[in-house]
């Protein structure tokens, strides 16, 4: 089965619009020192975007979840495989995930951090696919919404490729 890559957003797009979300965190965060967390590992190129896009005091910290089965997204079996190494108790927390499938990820994620008795525990999705939700998830802050099925770049990966690419990408596969 051959692959085919077709731009969606260009690297320039993505500039903006996280250059609004950053606008959007500021202007809510003000006076407040945050703590970011990334999920690993498909946010990173995303998160290193986004502080420096934030021009403001923030900490980061990292959190990596796996799904046992196969397939591009999450079976609904979704457990944690590294913790964060920060005390969250008091703190304002912002979780910064690439994209949102089933939603079950972060489910999961949100609740976890959630027990660990934060001062306010927020979302940051570069990119949602609402069609492919299985379980509700509130999302605070949002690049971009969009109904195709399967993105690579810019972090995402197919079996570990295109991460590099600097654009978000289509992937179509040739049957
Ligand atoms: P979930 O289905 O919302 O739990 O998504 C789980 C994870 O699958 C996300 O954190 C992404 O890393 C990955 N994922 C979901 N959709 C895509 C996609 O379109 N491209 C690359 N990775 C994806
Ligand atoms: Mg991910």
């Amino acid at each position: 089965m051959k692959t085919r890559l077709k731009q969606l957003f260009p690297p320039e797009e993505i500039h903006l619009a996280i250059t609004r979300l950053a606008n959007e965190i500021r202007r809510d965060y003000a006076g407040k020192t945050p703590i970011l967390i990334g999920i690993l590992k498909g946010s990173f190129v995303f998160l290193a975007d986004l502080i420096r896009a934030l021009k403001m005091p923030v900490e980061i910290d990292f959190i990596r979840a796996a799904s046992y089965g196969s397939g591009d997204t999450s079976s609904g079996n979704v457990r944690i495989t590294k913790d964060i190494d920060a005390n969250i108790e008091n703190r304002e927390i912002i979780v910064v995930e690439d994209i949102i499938d089933t939603g079950m990820t972060l489910k999961v994620i949100l609740k976890h951090l959630g027990t660990r008795g934060p001062a306010s525990l927020k979302l940051c999705a570069l990119v949602d696919k609402p069609h492919c939700r299985q379980a509700h998830v509130e999302i605070d802050y949002l690049g971009f919404h969009t109904k195709e099925n399967f993105l690579v770049g810019y972090g995402l990966d197919y079996n570990e490729r295109y991460r590099y690419l600097p654009g978000l990408y289509v992937m179509e596969k040739d049957k």
